[in-house]
């Protein structure tokens, strides 16, 4: 089992206090600045306080393989529909449209939590101060929320130091790594600034990375890619995932993401479908109980849907 969050906007009442107390809703933060162009009723959201004390929303919108027009559509309705996380990478190749889509939801900026990520070919102290700029540059923004290493490989403690001196500039909020296991983890431990966050492959079928939840799980926070695992292996038709849905007159996507969820993991669902997206906002206002949560437990594989990503 994952961390849970370490806290709410709320203050110092943990997460555990308020999903035992079922006080969660109650407690949950409307954030963002929701104002008349925006949805009437803004999903409540939910915000995590990572390592360095930036506030990160538990759930977020993801752009992998979302281009052009549709992009920054979809982008500029997920806005308007109450998220205020999205997600992108140089490699998704979208900075451009993710960074149209902004500018037209006319939100105010600092509303906005913004996730990029360096891709391999950038790593490196110098390269990867040029791939911030140029990350900025294509999202017309002035500084990222959140910069990832996208995959652990290349000169990591290049890269790090990069961030680090980014961060310590207050050019990126909070920096972090994905797709890291704990060998990879132990080349920046060293480093005066530690990993905020870990994004990585994680669904009802890949569950735990083992060693790295337990060894980090005290202040480093974890990140779903691939929440709905891409509906591969039939996630969405599960009949598990079918009962426990009906059960609580949810959909199979509110389910799993309710689960991420509980388990403490922020969550980048993407779709191009506004109903979707909207469906996948709607998970604050139920709750898995211990037998849910067994029974989607034993849906674990403890096996990538990814294999040819790794
Ligand atoms: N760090 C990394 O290495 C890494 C790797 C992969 C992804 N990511 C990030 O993680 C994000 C999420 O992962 P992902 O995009 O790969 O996959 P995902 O979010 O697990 O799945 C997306 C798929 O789920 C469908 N879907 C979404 N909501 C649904 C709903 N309510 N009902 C039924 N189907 C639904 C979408 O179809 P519709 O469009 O039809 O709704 C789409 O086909 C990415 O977009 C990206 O930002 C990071």
């Amino acid at each position: 089992m994952v961390k849970m969050h370490n806290d709410v906007k709320s203050g110092s009442i943990s997460r555990r206090t308020l999903l035992k107390s079922g006080a969660l809703t109650a407690a949950a933060v409307a954030f963002g600045h929701a104002g008349r162009a925006f949805a009437k009723k803004p999903a409540s959201i939910p915000q995590v306080r990572l390592r360095n004390g930036v506030m990160m929303p538990t759930l977020g919108f993801g752009t992998y393989s979302l281009r052009g027009d549709l992009c920054a559509e979809s982008v500029s309705d997920a806005i308007a529909a109450g998220y205020r996380l999205i997600d992108t990478a140089k490699v998704y190749a979208n900075e451009e449209a993710v960074g149209a889509g902004i500018k037209k939801s006319g939100i105010d900026r600092k509303s906005l939590f913004v996730t990029s990520k360096i891709w391999v070919e950038d790593s490196g102290y110098e390269p990867a101060k040029r791939a911030f700029q140029t990350t900025l540059d294509k999202l017309q923004l002035e500084y990222l929320d959140l910069y990832l290493i996208h995959r652990p490989r290349g000169d990591v403690q290049g890269s790090w130091r990069a961030m680090e001196e980014l961060n310590a500039a207050g050019r990126i909020k909070a920096i972090g790594v994905s797709n890291f296991d704990p060998s990879q983890l132990a080349t920046i431990a060293a480093a005066e600034t530690k990993p905020a966050i870990n994004q990585v492959e994680m669904h009802p079928f890949l569950q735990d990375t083992g060693e790295l939840t337990s060894r980090h799980r005290s202040d480093m926070q974890w990140e779903a890619w691939a929440p709905f695992a891409e509906g591969r292996n039939g996630l969405f038709t599960n009949p598990v995932l079918q009962q426990v849905a009906t059960k609580h007159g949810k959909t199979v996507a509110q389910v799993v993401l309710r689960w991420h969820h509980q388990r403490g993991v922020i969550v980048i669902p993407r779709s191009s479908n506004p109903g979707h997206r909207r469906e996948n906002l709607a998970i604050f206002d139920f709750k898995l109980d211990a037998k849910d949560m067994q029974n989607i437990a034993a849906l674990d594989q403890n096996r990538s849907q990814f294999p040819e990503w790794t």
